[in-house]
């Protein structure tokens, strides 16, 4: 593992009954890197997420967590799933206090932090207010809060912004950018969106349709920050053209 490392999976595989899930993968994510996965429906991206976090037993191999086993345990990152799971009776603030709530007291010290985050990235205004009144944008940004204040090192993002419409996204995307800067985390960041992929990224890995498996691994080229600009330099042509060739069947 090398000294950078934050997390290694060493031929890390799952099967459910007939269905390859995921072929035994191993790869190595850098401390601090923006790592987006991308590949089409069902080709195991969420399990790979579901074996990382420990809500699944792989079949075989070891995840490594700071050079540390961490193979079928649960607490050492942050996940966020497509649905934002707020609770609906809940406020901004509790909802993204959740975390602690479910897991022993709410101090004041969480709560003020629950307020500083929400009003430094945009959701000052509605800490009282009830995810019903949020528009998508706005309730991913909860949900995405209530996975930051957990203070893992490590987040895994599962197509967040998916059922957002384009121009939300964009917006999300440039937010999270943003968030990502200030606080400094690893993120790996699932989607099934290609110029998303390439938009937030220090690193593209491309998935095979079933059986799921990581058939390409880009380092992106594109400077920070990203602009609306950047989706069309060459780079990102160029890129995005790899990227598609491979989804659509082609060889690496
Ligand atoms: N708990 C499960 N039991 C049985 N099959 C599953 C389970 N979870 C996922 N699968 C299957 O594994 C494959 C990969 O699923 P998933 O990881 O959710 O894909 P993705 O997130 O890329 O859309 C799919 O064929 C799916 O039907
Ligand atoms: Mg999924």
């Amino acid at each position: 593992m090398s000294a950078s490392a934050i997390l290694e999976l060493r031929d890390v595989g799952k099967v459910f009954g007939d269905t390859v899930a995921l072929e035994p993968t191993t790869l190595s994510i850098e401390e601090g890197s923006f790592v987006a996965i991308v590949g089409p429906s069902g080709c195991g991206k969420s399990t790979l997420f579901n074996v990382i976090a420990g809500l699944l037993e792989p079949d075989g191999g070891e995840v490594r967590l700071h050079d540390r086993p961490v193979t079928g345990a649960t607490g050492h990152v942050g996940y966020m799933l497509q649905k934002d799971l707020l609770v609906p009776w809940r406020t901004v603030e509790d909802n993204i206090t959740m975390a602690k709530r479910l897991t022993g007291r709410v101090s004041s010290a969480h709560r003020a932090e629950a307020r500083r985050v929400a009003r430094q990235y945009g959701l000052g205004d509605f800490l009282r207010h009830y995810p019903s009144a949020l528009s998508g944008g706005m309730r991913q940004r909860v949900a995405f809060m209530r996975t930051l204040v957990t203070h893992q090192p490590l987040l895994l993002l599962d197509e967040p912004f998916g059922a957002l419409d384009a121009q939300t996204r964009l917006e999300m995307q440039q937010w999270l950018l943003q968030v990502w800067k200030d606080t400094e985390r690893t993120v790996l960041f699932i989607t099934h969106d290609v110029d998303e992929s390439i938009f937030l990224s220090d690193r593209v890995l491309v998935m095979s349709p079933r059986p799921g498996r990581v058939v390409a691994d880009f380092v992106n080229p594109l400077a920070r920050p990203r602009t609306v600009d950047t989706l069309t330099e060459p780079d990102f042509v160029v890129l995005k053209a790899r990227i598609m060739h491979l989804l659509h069947g082609g060889t690496p």
